[in-house]
């Protein structure tokens, strides 16, 4: 039999739980033994089916020969780190869906994990259950990948999708998302995109193969976003979604941002809605792949969970393909490489042409929307600087 523990007992804790004991059967065959959970760590014990497995104590899982896989989802860094850190070095593998702690200290696990034989996989960091990195670090090795892009913010996707979809308010929105199990403890890491950055990070360490350091890539959520935008981006054929991207420059130079986004109706990212993500890969010999699936919530995200404790337990070499440099050179900021953008002004479209050259109108009047570029997000600001600006926003192009 294969023991486990898990460390923290949210959403996603109690999701692994519950995935192990409903596929029980599958897991067994698959792994040619039982699985099961041995220890679950608690601040507090809470009363329930998994009473009896509950410790305060880190040290009894620490100190178990029979635990060979531990799964942290305490979220954060502090004691995350710590335990994830103690884990490793007493030689047990460690899966993780936090994706903070991987964004910020990842390499130093990584290498961690490696110097002790055992694993540090996190394929539930980024996209809930959507199996992304596999695919992106394996099966389009062939490749060099030129850009990822992608929603990858469950609840921000299912808030933007009620407030549009069916005109609810924001704080209602995203109260559903909080009773839900998307929504982080503190949904201000949602809301102000920090969620979708430090997956962006992780999504941009392992294509790049070096680190994108979360404090210095720029990242805006969907608190500035005005549904009159939304409502012109719409009746011209575009849709306004938060999207998390990076992209290779060149030998050496790369950015990542995370934004709000219009998309043309075209791409079907535009029409990814509710807690659903979708990251698309592009590949030099593969062009764009897509992957899309539920991006948050308690068993899509222990699936991914599960799935990785398997991994260890089959693979058990350290897998050599999930590694970054440390190296955080060569990052450009996001304000210098040449986009497309939407300005919504008070005035008319021919003030704005004067400034940006021709635009694409979207609207003209005394309050005019447009699109105007490429350029810099410099040179944008600096030319809507003379105008009055009541709105701007990123375009995917
Ligand atoms: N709060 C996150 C989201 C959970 O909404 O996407 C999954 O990482």
């Amino acid at each position: 039999m294969y023991q486990i523990a898990i460390m923290g007992f949210g959403t996603v804790g109690t999701g692994v739980a519950k995935v192990i004991e409903t596929n029980q059967e599958s897991i067994c065959r698959r792994l040619g033994e039982p699985l099961r959970v041995k220890s679950i760590l608690v601040r507090h014990f809470k009363d329930g089916p998994y009473r009896s497995l509950m410790t305060d104590d880190f040290q009894t899982i620490e100190s178990d020969k029979e635990i060979s896989v531990v799964v942290e989802t305490i979220g954060g860094v502090d004691a995350a780190y710590t335990y994830t850190k103690r884990a490793l070095m007493a030689g047990k593998h460690v899966v993780t869906a936090n994706k903070q702690l991987v964004a910020e200290h990842g390499n130093e696990l990584l290498a961690l994990a490696k110097e002790h034989h055992v694993n540090y996989l996190f394929e539930a960091s980024v996209g809930g259950g959507i199996p992304v990195l596999p695919p992106l670090t394996q099966r389009l090795a062939a490749n060099r990948i030129d850009e990822i892009y992608g929603i990858l913010n469950g609840t921000t996707n299912y808030i933007l999708t009620k407030m549009v979809q069916e005109g609810m308010p924001f704080s209602d929105a995203l109260a559903q998302a909080q009773a839900l199990g998307y929504a982080e403890a503190d949904p201000t890491a949602d809301v102000e995109g920090h969620d979708a950055g430090r997956k962006i990070c992780i999504l941009a360490d392992l294509a790049f193969g070096r680190r994108f350091d979360p404090a210095v890539v720029p990242m805006e959520g969907i608190s500035k976003i005005d549904l009159r935008d939304i409502k012109i981006a719409e009746d011209n054929g575009w849709h306004v979604k938060l999207l998390g991207r990076c992209l290779r420059l060149g030998e050496f130079e790369r950015t990542a941002y995370v934004a709000p986004h219009l998309i043309r109706e075209d791409n079907p990212v535009s029409h990814v809605n509710d807690v659903f993500n979708a990251v698309v890969v592009r590949g030099n010999a593969t062009g764009e792949v897509m992957f899309y699936g539920k991006g948050a919530g308690e068993l899509p995200t222990a699936s991914a969970c599960v799935s990785d404790v398997l991994e260890c337990l089959l693979e058990r070499p350290a897998r050599p393909e999930i590694d970054w440099s440390e190296d955080t050179d060569g990052f450009v900021d996001p304000k210098e490489i040449p986009g497309r953008f939407y300005f919504r002004i008070s005035g008319s479209i021919a003030e704005a042409e004067k400034l940006f050259g021709e635009v694409l109108v979207l609207k003209d009047g005394e309050e005019s929307a447009l699109i105007a570029g490429p350029m810099t997000e410099s040179t944008a600001k600096q030319a809507a600087s003379k105008l009055s600006v009541l709105a701007q926003m990123r375009v995917l192009d």
